[in-house]
């Protein structure tokens, strides 16, 4: 099911996913606070892709650079001299727009007429010590690769990595961006997810390919249902300074087709404009063949937010329940912030201490969540909303036969299980396992639904 945004920005608000920034003093536009449910979210986000990107892979290293670097880097990277996009301004309303935003050179909010599109530079400037003067002024990084390329050498000193091999960053990434909106979709203020993966020149195109499957199937695998995927590749008036080739992983967002994730072959564009800036040596010598050369640069590009945007899109669903509604996020279980609720059937003192010692057990395993306010029914439907896979209930049979109800969201089954059996159940269940393998001694309840 496909669901419009305001539904989504306003569920993201009242269950605490995801919040204007500064609100209380109106809001600051594109900069965005992640809650207590967002800020989990977009942690498993990042966690997956550093377990399948880095953690798991023989030819990944991580790397955290700072967010401030030497003007000199950005100069030699190109973004002081092309890191812009063609502004218009509105005569009539002062609106500023991105030239790729407007059609026939008229306002989109009033239609007034625009002015002839001028180059305005998104990175943010600041300045780097206590004097305010043109030779202290510093950029906050519109990308992390960079703190990738100026460390290229510093890693393979270290790493003792062979070609082909990557190095990975997720972190923070700034830029003045004209035309916002779309809720996380473009901020000011954002995360990427990057890989500068360094491979010999004439292997760059096998390594592209890879690198384009492999990054889609990241999403599939997470739960984007594939039909919402599909590729662009870049014309020559939309690639970028230092790109060869680009292909985006377009996403279907409530907006219609945009980039979830952009794939780049920089070929040795950084690289060598570094050499060439720093008067250091980034050349790379082939144990092998003997031979020395600039290694080309396959990047995928990912945004945090953007894919947070995503999963959140695709796992919105609704379905009768009754008479009323049950509004559902399906996240993957991996992605959920919430994997585990514990829910006494009610605040009734004989079942408290019972439901207490369940929670204190899961929440070792599990990010877990205790509710008992009001009834089962409403507390599963909450749990639903933010996208918790599974509840467990303690009820009066349970302090009987020391037996707790799991019951699965997005089927709504249930299942009995000894307390002792519990956490591995949970666990099996949490990583894909049907509901109907049961531990020993549970029972699986048919057409008991809750
Ligand atoms: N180093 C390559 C690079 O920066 P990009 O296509 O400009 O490439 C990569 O950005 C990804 O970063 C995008 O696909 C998107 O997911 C995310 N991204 C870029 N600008 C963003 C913004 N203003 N707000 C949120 N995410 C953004």
């Amino acid at each position: 099911m496909k669901v419009d945004m305001d539904k989504l920005v306003s569920l993201c608000k009242r269950r605490g996913f995801i919040f204007q920034s500064s609100e209380i003093y109106g809001g600051l536009s594109a900069c965005w606070d992640y809650g207590p449910l967002g800020v989990e979210l977009k942690r498993n986000i990042k966690e997956m892709w550093w377990r399948d990107m880095v953690r798991e892979r023989d030819d990944m290293v991580g790397l955290d650079s700072s967010v401030l670097m030497h003007r000199a880097v950005w100069s030699a990277s190109g973004h002081e001299e092309g890191f812009s996009d063609p502004l218009m301004e509105c005569k009539a309303c002062h609106r500023r727009w991105r030239a790729d935003d407007t059609k026939d050179g008229r306002c989109p909010d009033c239609g007034g007429e625009l002015t002839e599109p001028r180059m305005f530079n998104l990175m943010f400037k600041t300045f780097f010590g206590p004097v305010e003067e043109d030779a202290a002024v510093i950029y906050l990084r519109p990308e992390t690769a960079q703190g990738i390329f100026v460390n290229f050498a510093n890693v393979v000193d270290t790493a003792r990595k062979k070609l082909p091999f990557g190095i990975a960053q997720i972190g923070k990434a700034f830029r003045n961006e004209i035309t916002t909106g779309n809720f996380i979709f473009r901020c000011r203020e954002f995360e990427m997810m990057e890989i500068e993966f360094f491979v010999k020149p004439d292997t760059a195109g096998e390594w592209f390919s890879y690198w384009l499957e492999e990054r889609q199937n990241w999403y599939i695998k997470l739960g984007i249902n594939k039909e919402n995927l599909r590729l662009h590749q870049h014309g020559e008036e939309e690639l970028a300074h230092y790109a060869r080739v680009c292909y985006d992983i377009d996403y279907l967002f409530p907006m219609g087709w945009s980039e979830l994730e952009g794939i780049a072959d920089r070929g040795d564009f950084d690289l060598a404009q570094h050499a060439k800036h720093s008067g250091k040596d980034l050349s790379y010598f082939d144990p092998d063949s003997g031979e020395r050369f600039m290694p080309y640069v396959i990047e995928p590009s990912a945004g945090v937010d953007r894919a947070a945007l995503a999963f959140l899109v695709d796992a919105y669903d609704e379905e009768p329940d009754k008479n009323e509604i049950r509004v559902l996020l399906r996240l993957h279980p991996d992605l959920a912030p919430v994997k585990v609720a514990v829910l006494p059937l009610s605040r009734n003192e004989t079942l408290v201490p019972m439901a207490k010692d369940v929670y204190a057990s899961v929440r070792k395993c599990f990010t877990a969540q205790y509710d008992d306010a009001q009834s089962i029914g409403r507390r599963y439907r909450r749990q639903d909303e933010i996208g918790t896979p599974l509840a467990v209930t303690i009820d009066f049979q349970s302090l009987e036969d020391s037996q707790v109800t799991i019951r699965e969201r997005d089927s709504m089954k249930q299942i009995r299980v000894p307390v002792a059996e519990l956490t591995r159940t949970l666990e099996l269940k949490l990583s894909g396992e049907p509901l109907e393998v049961l531990p020993p001694g549970g029972k699986y309840w048919l057409g008991f639904e809750g």
